[in-house]
């Protein structure tokens, strides 16, 4: 089959692999239909090199019809499925208190890290991913979503990541109704954030330095801002001097604007390997200037609530104000498979709520990956969510 590979920094091709083959009787192999690009593919793309290995299958927000079904997957041949980024057995202690994305049955100890990925670095276990023709699926009877035959696949695509993500996020921000949430990053992750923040009642401010991308999230009643010296003034202003009751960061790790940050990560991907992995792990080299920014917008008392993945662990984070503020902080990877229930009506509602007919700018065949990857980094063309097609 043809699938996109990782070659190294900035590069990544089509190649002909394995076709992936049903190992366990609860795996099912799928046809990818739809495949998208994500944020987090930036990083792999970018800054999380000393964690790949050449050849690596990348993408996680995938969706297809099943063609092969292990014995205990729960699925058939011909199902039409939505596949989570995260894999989880569903019966651990982790999985029964609805925290998938740390699944004891497929924590990748090796790493410390929670549970195993798609197409996500050796950190997640180097599964192979979803942008590809073919993808097999772990743990199917517990992760393939199956969903109707009626509607388009970008109604349904964007349960894999996107739309539980930026929903787990203002969940964690503890928003409703009559509330105020800012959400720093209008990418595919603060587009939705945003619009979920306004179908549940807050009034909700997005910034982002993009100008499509401002635009996007102003069509659905978002107040959208640049990310100009006196945007957080302006904010306070609209919420009485005091700054937003939640702020949701989702821009992560590669934020713009911190030069030091950025020839920091540069200098790491250019290291050999090993020495590289090691800076990355303990070397506090995150660029945190989103965050910091959250930090400082947030209203005393407030809850700031990390979509945006951040890597690193010495970071140095501003105790000082976090602790006078007296802030709350939530953050982690998405427990998908605890949203999904809640989230299928609301794609499938005639009405749209959440705007998934006004997220994806770029559907591309899969040979166009590479072009399509540069654009979605560079935020060229109008480039805000591609989603790959590997049928056509
Ligand atoms: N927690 C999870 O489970 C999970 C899941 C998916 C994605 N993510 C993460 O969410 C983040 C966003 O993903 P995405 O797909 O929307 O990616 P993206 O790269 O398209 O979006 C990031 C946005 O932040 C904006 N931005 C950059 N610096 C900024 C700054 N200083 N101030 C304001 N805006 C700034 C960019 O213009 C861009 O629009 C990424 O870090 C991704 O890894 C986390
Ligand atoms: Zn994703
Ligand atoms: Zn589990």
């Amino acid at each position: 089959m043809r699938a996109l590979t990782w070659q190294g920094k900035r590069e990544v091709s089509v190649e002909t692999v394995l076709d992936p083959v049903l190992r366990e009787p609860t795996d099912i192999v799928i046809e990818v239909t739809s495949t998208a690009i994500c944020g987090s593919d930036l990083h792999l793309y970018e800054v999380l090199g000393p964690f790949m290995d050449k050849g690596d299958i990348l993408g996680h927000e995938p969706m297809g019809v099943v063609v092969e079904a292990g014995a205990e997957s729960g699925c058939r041949v011909g199902d039409r499925v939505v596949i989570p980024f995260g894999i989880a057995c569903g019966r651990c202690w982790m999985c029964e208190r609805g925290l998938t994305s740390q699944c004891e049955t497929t924590q990748v100890r090796d790493y410390g890290s929670g549970a195993a990925l798609l197409g996500y670095s050796r950190l997640y276990g180097s599964v192979p991913g979803g942008q590809a023709e073919y993808l097999r699926v772990p743990h199917a009877d517990f992760g393939a979503v199956k969903v109707g035959a009626e509607l388009p696949d970008h109604r349904y695509l964007f349960l894999s990541d996107v739309i539980p993500t930026a929903w787990q996020a203002v969940e964690y921000a503890d928003v409703g109704e009559g509330d105020t949430l800012a959400v720093y990053g209008l990418g595919p992750i603060g587009q939705m954030a945003a619009r979920i923040g306004v179908h549940l009642g807050a009034e909700v401010f997005g910034i982002d330095p993009v100008v499509e991308r401002r635009a996007m999230a102003a069509r659905h009643g978002i107040r959208v801002f640049d990310f100009d010296d006196d945007t957080h003034d302006r904010i306070r202003e609209a919420t009485a001097g005091r700054g937003p009751d939640a702020v949701v960061d989702a821009v992560g790790m590669e934020a713009h604007g911190s030069p030091l940050g950025k020839a920091a990560h540069q200098a790491v991907s250019l290291l050999p390997d090993a020495i590289g992995r090691k800076m990355m792990e303990t070397g506090g080299l995150d660029r945190l200037s989103a965050l910091h920014s959250s930090i400082d917008l947030v209203r005393r008392g407030g809850t700031v609530s990390l979509a945006g993945v951040y890597g690193g662990q010495a970071s140095p984070m501003p105790l000082l104000t976090l602790f006078d503020k007296q802030i709350q902080l939530r953050m982690g990877q998405c427990n998908v498979h605890r949203w999904t229930q809640r989230l299928l009506p609301l794609v499938e509602d005639p009405a749209d709520p959440l705007g998934t007919e006004d997220l994806v700018t770029h559907r591309l065949p899969l040979s166009a990956a590479p072009e399509a990857y540069e654009a979605f980094q560079k935020k060229s063309d109008g480039c805000i969510k591609v989603v790959l097609d590997p049928t056509s």
